[in-house]
Formats: C-alpha cells, sequence, structure tokens
C-alpha cells in the first residue's frame, strides 16, 4: 500500500530510487512519482500507471546525489498526476512522499488554508509539506519544522521528506514500516529492504515515533520525546536475486514453483522453541488467530489442525473483526497472528487492541522485521523470502505448514508432524513437474471463457475452498465463491449450470465420500467438476492429482488452484503480479 524510497549518497540518486520503486511497486501502482534535489533546485516528475520501464535516462533528469521516490495505492484522492507524489509545499521547497493515512488531514486542511495556503491535491499527504513550511515560515529550522509537523499527525505514516535549500534528507514513521540502509557514505530509505538490497545488506528497523536525519551521518531521535537513540544495524541475509524474476514470464509462476523449497524452510525451526510455543498455546485460557485475506484463510484452515490433531478450541477472527471481541481478552488470552507483510493496518490494530488488555501475542511472519515482529512477544518467521506477486501462494503454505507443526507440537505430536510434513514436501517434489503445468494450462484454455467458477471442499478443506475463491478473484478476475460442502443444498446449487465449473476439493479423510456426493450433486445439475484429489473418480470431468498427505491436504490440494489462477490470469492477457484494485500490503483500515 504505497512504496517510499529515498536515497543520499554518491550513486546517481535518481537511477537508485526509480530502481527501488520498481522493487517497490508490489505495495501499489496507480501512480509514481520522484523528486531530485539538484543545485539547489527540486525536478519533480509524477506519472499515473506503473512505472514498468521507464529509465532515469529517459526521465532526462540531472545527475544528484539526493532524492526520493513513491509508488501510489490511491486511498484518498483519485488516481491523478495531480495526486501522486511526491506532494510539494506550497513554495515548491519542499517534497514529502507518505505512505499510510493522515486520519485528521481535513482538520489540518482548513487550518493551513485559514492561513491562506492553497492546496494542488485531493490527497491527505499534502498538508505534511505544507504544514513543513508553516513552521519554517515561522522561523523553525527543517529538522523542527518536520518533528512539529509529525507531532500534528493522527493516523499511520512513514514519510521521506527533503527541503532544497537543505541536505538533510528526513525519514519518519509511526505505524507504517521504513527501513534505514545503510552504505559506505550513502543511505536509503524504504518501505521494504529488496529497494535497496542490491546496494546494501547493513540495515536499521525504524521502530514507531522514530525521525532520522540523514546527513553525511544519521541521527536518530524519538520524535515525542526528542531523545536520541542507539539502534542496532543489522544484516540481511537475502540474495538480491530472490527477489528478481529471472528466467521467469512472472513472480507468481517463480512463487508457485519455490513451494518445493519454501515449504522445508518454514517448518526448518528450532523444535525446542516450537515445543515451548505450543505449551504457550496449550496453557493459554483462551487462544484467537487473526489475519486478513488469504492469511485469514491460513488461520481458518489452522482452527481445523488444532480442532483434529491436538483437540484444541482455537478461536478465528478476520482482523478486522477482531475488536468486536476483545470483552473475551484477558490476560491469560493467547493471540496468533498471521501475516505476510507484518505491515497489514487492521492486523496491527487487532495487536494493539489485544495489547492493551494483556493479552501475549505470537506473530507468524514472512518479513523480517517487520512491525508486527517488533510488537509480538514471540515469532515464528516463515522464511519464503521475498514474495513479490500481489497474491500470495509460497507464503500461505509456509503458514500452513508451521501451523500443521504447532498443532502436532500441541499434542506432543511433533516428530510425527514433522515427518508428515516431510514427507508432503517430497511428495509435492514428484508432482510437480512439466506435464503437471501443461495439463493445467489445458484446464484453464477449457475454462477460460466461463464468468462463474465455485469451489467445494469440507473439514480441513473448507477454508482451502474460500482461498482458492481468493486466488481465482484476484488474478484472473472470474468470479469464484467457496462453499462448504454441505451447504450446497442450501441455496449455491441454484446458480449451477452448464457453464459453471465446480472445483471440488477432496481429501482422503472422513469427509471423502460427502465431498464426492456434493460433487456429484452439481454434476447432476450439469456443471463441470474439476476434482483435486488423491484418486480420479466418476464425478470429475477432470483431475488434478495431489498427493495424499493427510492433515497435510490443505497445503497440497491449493498449490493446482494456485497455478490453474495464475494460467487463467495469462491466458486472459492479465498480469498476475499485479492485479487491478489491489496491493500486496494493506497498511490502512
Ligand atoms: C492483501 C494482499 C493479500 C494478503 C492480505 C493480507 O490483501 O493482496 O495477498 O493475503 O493483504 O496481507 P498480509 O501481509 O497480512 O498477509
Amino acid at each position: 500500500m504505497c512504496g517510499i524510497t529515498g536515497y543520499k549518497g554518491k550513486r546517481n540518486a535518481s537511477e537508485i530510487v526509480i530502481k527501488g520503486l520498481k522493487k517497490l511497486e508490489y505495495r501499489g501502482y496507480d501512480s509514481w512519482g520522484i523528486a531530485i534535489k539538484t543545485d539547489n533546485h527540486l525536478n519533480v516528475i509524477k506519472r499515473i500507471g506503473k512505472i514498468g520501464d521507464v529509465s532515469s535516462k529517459e526521465l532526462k533528469l540531472k545527475k544528484s546525489s539526493f532524492g526520493i521516490a513513491h509508488t501510489r495505492w490511491a486511498t484518498t484522492g483519485k488516481v491523478t498526476q495531480e495526486n501522486a507524489h511526491p506532494h510539494l509545499s506550497m513554495d515548491n521547497k519542499i517534497a514529502v512522499v507518505h505512505n499510510g493515512i493522515i486520519e485528521n488531514y481535513q482538520e489540518l486542511k482548513k487550518f493551513l488554508t485559514k492561513q491562506g495556503f492553497k492546496f494542488r491535491s485531493e490527497t491527505d499527504t499534502e498538508v505534511i509539506p505544507q504544514f513543513i513550511q508553516y513552521f519554517m515560515d515561522k522561523g523553525n529550522s527543517f529538522n523542527d519544522a518536520v518533528i512539529n509537523t509529525i507531532k500534528k499527525l493522527e493516523g499511520r505514516f512513514a514519510i521521506v521528506a527533503i527541503n532544497k535549500d537543505y541536505d538533510t534528507m528526513i525519514g519518519a514513521r509511526r505505524g507504517s514500516p521504513l527501513v534505514l540502509g545503510v552504505g559506505k557514505d550513502e543511505f536509503f530509505l524504504a518501505s521494504d529492504i529488496p529497494a535497496f538490497l542490491e546496494y546494501t545488506k547493513d540495515v536499521i528497523f525504524l521502530d514507531d515515533n522514530e525521525i532520522v536525519f540523514i546527513n553525511s551521518k544519521t541521527e536518530i531521535r524519538n520524535f515525542q520525546t526528542n531523545k536520541k537513540v542507539e539502534k542496532k544495524t543489522e544484516k540481511i541475509d537475502w540474495d538480491a536475486k530472490e527477489a528478481e524474476k529471472g528466467s521467469f514470464p512472472h513472480f507468481m509462476l517463480k512463487e508457485i514453483l519455490e513451494q518445493k523449497e519454501s515449504i522445508a524452510r518454514a517448518v526448518n525451526q528450532d523444535l525446542d522453541e516450537i515445543k515451548r510455543i505450543a505449551k504457550l498455546i496449550n496453557d493459554a485460557f483462551g487462544v484467537f488467530i487473526v489475519g486478513c485475506g488469504t492469511a485469514g484463510k491460513v488461520c481458518h484452515t489452522a482452527t481445523y489442525l488444532f480442532s483434529r490433531i491436538a483437540d484444541k478450541h482455537v478461536n478465528f477472527s478476520f482482523s478486522s473483526e477482531f475488536p468486536n471481541y476483545q470483552h473475551f481478552l484477558t490476560d491469560k488470552t493467547l493471540m496468533i497472528a498471521v501475516s505476510q507483510s507484518g505491515e497489514t493496518a487492521d492486523t496491527l490494530e487487532a495487536i494493539e487492541a489485544a495489547k492493551k488488555k494483556g493479552v501475549k501475542v505470537l506473530s507468524i511472519v514472512n518479513v523480517y522485521g517487520s512491525s508486527m515482529t517488533r510488537i509480538s512477544d514471540y515469532n515464528i518467521y516463515v522464511k519464503s523470502g521475498p514474495e513479490k506477486c500481489v497474491a500470495s501462494t509460497k507464503v500461505t503454505t509456509g503458514q500452513l505448514a508451521i501451523l500443521t507443526m504447532l498443532a502436532y507440537a500441541c499434542a506432543g505430536k511433533l516428530e510425527e508432524g514433522t515427518k508428515l510434513i516431510k514427507q508432503t514436501i517430497t511428495d509435492i517434489n514428484k508432482t510437480i513437474n512439466d506435464s503437471y503445468l501443461k495439463k493445467i494450462k489445458s484446464l484453464a484454455e477449457k475454462i477460460r471463457d466461463n464468468e462463474s467458477m465455485y469451489i467445494i471442499g469440507r473439514g480441513l478443506n473448507y477454508p482451502i475452498a474460500l482461498e482458492s475463491a481468493i486466488k481465482l478473484q484476484e488474478v484472473s478476475y472470474i468470479h469464484a465463491e467457496g462453499f462448504a460442502g454441505g451447504e450446497l443444498k442450501h441455496g449455491p446449487l441454484a446458480l449451477i449450470d452448464n457453464k459453471t465449473p465446480c472445483i471440488a476439493l477432496v481429501a482422503n479423510d472422513e469427509t471423502k465420500a460427502d465431498i464426492l456426493s456434493n460433487a456429484e450433486e452439481v454434476k447432476s445439475r450439469a456443471g463441470l467438476i474439476i476434482g483435486v484429489a488423491p484418486e480420479n473418480n466418476p464425478a470429475f470431468d477432470y483431475w488434478l492429482e495431489v498427493p495424499d498427505s493427510g492433515n497435510c491436504s490443505p497445503i497440497v490440494n491449493i498449490i493446482p488452484v494456485q497455478l490453474l489462477a495464475y494460467y487463467l490470469s495469462t491466458l486472459k492477457g492479465i498480469d498476475p503480479d499485479y492485479p487491478k484494485n489491489l496491493a500486496k500490503c494493506v497498511s490502512v483500515k
């Protein structure tokens, strides 16, 4: 949800920030812009659409050691050039890029308007450079004006600000991510590490209420207390290539195929730590598991895993709905928060609400150093490496594997669980090969023109039916809905006709006979049945084989649906990595 970046150092800033933006495009891609400081002048360029293949040469920007940039996912204000960032102060001296939402911007805008400030955009962000100018007009230095401005802001933000008359780049955050990259005589600011990973692996994660002043050196302060903060520089153990597409046509395909290794990395955890966390789950008086979107579907699946493997009741809530359960929380409750980015605003707010009640929080997160990991009591990293496609694939199965492992650990059967997951990984490796991909692609060719699709599952595979629907909606724009097999007869069957493919997710467990008869019910009403199952069955018109993986069936069943969604997307000429209207990291409520 918007990516910001900034550079100060010996290289050509416009090249660095443009490259950085391309790496951050997954965070939003409806417009972009940059501001470069040259000879006491700010060169600003803003465009609608993706930054795509634009190079700094084409933009004819002068060489500069200093610049900021932004890629936008519109929240306040339509997708227009005026609303694209950076935003400038009225005197054009100050440029700001911002990620987040300023909740009190209307009130601030009213105040500034009364002071004679004219606004050029509909955004909440524009109040920031304008307020900085307001304070500077009153005699503040640039540094003080930025501090005084951000003290006025309500909501979540990460900002980077520059001033044509100053040699300082300033970054600050509260609730949205901002990472400082530290090179030799050069500094980078970005919403996420891949923006500068090819230049440095040394990073400082800014925490909430921190502001960094970057000159030839950096100084970090708490902007509320104005106290200096000493921060640790951490070395990031990522390969810059992991964040590249390489020879793959899309990140989505690359990331689906990476599951052959990423699931193994996810469960390669300190097993004593897993046992300790399982004890926390067992000892808690009430466990809530929360997440949004695909992570929410992972959480929903986990309720079945804990129930069937560990006889444990875990309450699921979408993060955005979690505040409604606040009255059930005590200091003996445990919250499990699941997220790829670790930055989703709804999940961060759910954690904050829980912490106010003394709840301990375990986060299962992919992005190292993200906000959730900084406010949680315990963290398990999914270790999938960067996931760039908006639609989550490899992180989903990594999270499912970790939660399966935790459920087994709660039941005192961790060894049995890890053995099952390892076997599942081996079986996935055997299944996914070129002919499997071809088969799914040819199925996609047959159903590409269908307007609707339904997905049914039972037990462990009911939430996976819901997740399958999300995958198909996100990247193929087909109207897809997931149902519990048993619910078909209570309404959805009325929607079935001979143009409606229905995916039946089958596991070789006690739900098998029932889900197969649900598939028959659809078939007898002329629907086309795609069976995702370990064995073929007369109910299926198409069979996508998956390994027989017991309690790991959610992991193996989602993979062919991910591939089907991918091929439907590309056959329809959609870019699956950047679906319309969506963003990978949703840092607004
Ligand atoms: C967005 C993304 C989804 C993701 C969801 C939750 O909607 O497009 O892919 O599942 O946010 O994100 P998180 O980072 O918390 O897993």
